[in-house]
């Protein structure tokens, strides 16, 4: 837990400069102020250095062998592990282009050299408080992930399925054309978009037979339930209509909400195909799996009652077609009573 109250903020930062004089002053200024600083000695080593060391900051120099600064600070942000790390870009000179291109590659900051010790601190200091605080929301999210991960983990029928709906609606998402907000919150919905089962008891979750009609009803309201649970959070805004969406049907016939037609948020439209798919493709205690091919007829038949979007059912069937599928159908099935 960071202090809020007593500063001095410290942190691991990443250099990366090719010239071992720029690099050891910018070592010297940091580790003086209680900074750990791993040096590289260009682009490529910074990158597999990231890979190596848990980093709170990277000061990368833009000109240097093998890869640029942009370069990096590309590679940085285009990875889900390492684009929440700030990004501070050190130029030569004080050039227009150079800071355009720094801000097109998703740098958070920039210095110039000769490198001001003051500037710099502050800049640095500046960037890692932001971070920490985006470190304690990531805290929290990983608190709801770990809580959706051990409702999955209570059925023996649902392993690995929020981490499938996860990584497959999110492919899908992108092939449908989705905008990248979307993408991202429906690779958090994946994993908890049935947290709310968490209030219904698990003699209902785990039954094998059919529901009763109060069971039925109970079972419905993990929809809303999950939405309350993941609603303090901000940045699941955009998580929260396909949580309660999830089991809505194109006719009107699903819930909570019996939303129709394009009512449905297409977020939620997107995750409940994957859904659906991956329930059927894998073992439950009353089917076998199902071929992808039985699957896909089944899904279809779907489409024809109204339920599920033809449009997106059928851009998903094209990719399921193009082989790239293989891994929703792997491994074991998804929840016996989540329909
Ligand atoms: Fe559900």
């Amino acid at each position: 837990m960071v202090s809020h109250s007593n500063p001095p903020i410290t942190g691991t930062i990443l250099i990366a400069d090719d010239q071992p004089a720029n690099r050891e002053l910018l070592t010297e200024l940091l580790s003086t102020q209680g900074f750990k600083v791993i040096p590289a000695a260009d682009g490529s080593e910074a990158l597999e250095q990231l890979g190596r060391v848990p980093t709170d900051l990277v000061v990368l120099d833009v000109m240097m062998p093998r890869m640029t600064g942009f370069e990096v600070c590309k590679e940085i942000k285009a990875n889900p592990d390492t684009y929440l790390i700030p990004v501070i870009l050190v130029t030569g000179l004080s050039d227009k282009e150079n800071r355009i291109e720094g801000i097109r590659v998703g740098a958070d900051d920039f210095l110039t050299r000769p490198v001001d010790r003051t500037e710099l601190l502050a800049r640095v200091t500046s960037l890692l408080k932001l971070k920490y605080r985006t470190d304690e929301l990531e805290r929290a999210e990983s608190v709801l992930f770990t809580l959706a991960r051990s409702i999955e983990g209570k059925d023996p029928y649902t392993h690995g399925h929020c981490e499938r709906l996860a990584e497959y609606s999110a492919a899908l998402a992108q092939h449908v054309g989705l905008a990248e907000d979307q993408i991202t919150a429906l690779r958090r919905a994946g994993v908890v978009h049935d947290v709310g089962k968490i209030a219904i008891p698990d003699a209902i979750i785990l039954k094998p037979t059919s529901l009763s009609p109060d069971e039925w009803k109970l079972m419905q309201e993990h929809p809303v339930i999950g939405e309350r649970i993941c609603a303090p959070l901000k940045s699941f805004r955009s998580v929260l209509p396909i949580i309660r969406h999830h089991h809505e049907k194109l006719d009107g016939s699903g819930y909570p909400d019996r939303l129709k037609g394009e009512d449905i948020p297409m977020a939620a439209r997107v995750l409940q195909i994957v859904d659906v798919y991956d329930a059927l493709t894998t073992v439950r205690p009353y089917k076998p799996a199902f071929s992808i091919t039985d699957a896909l007829q089944t899904m279809k038949v779907e489409v024809g009652k109204g339920w599920w979007d033809p449009g997106i059912f059928e851009q998903f069937e094209r990719f399921i077609r193009s082989g790239t599928a293989d891994f929703l159908a792997r491994g074991a099935a998804a929840g016996a009573n989540d329909k």
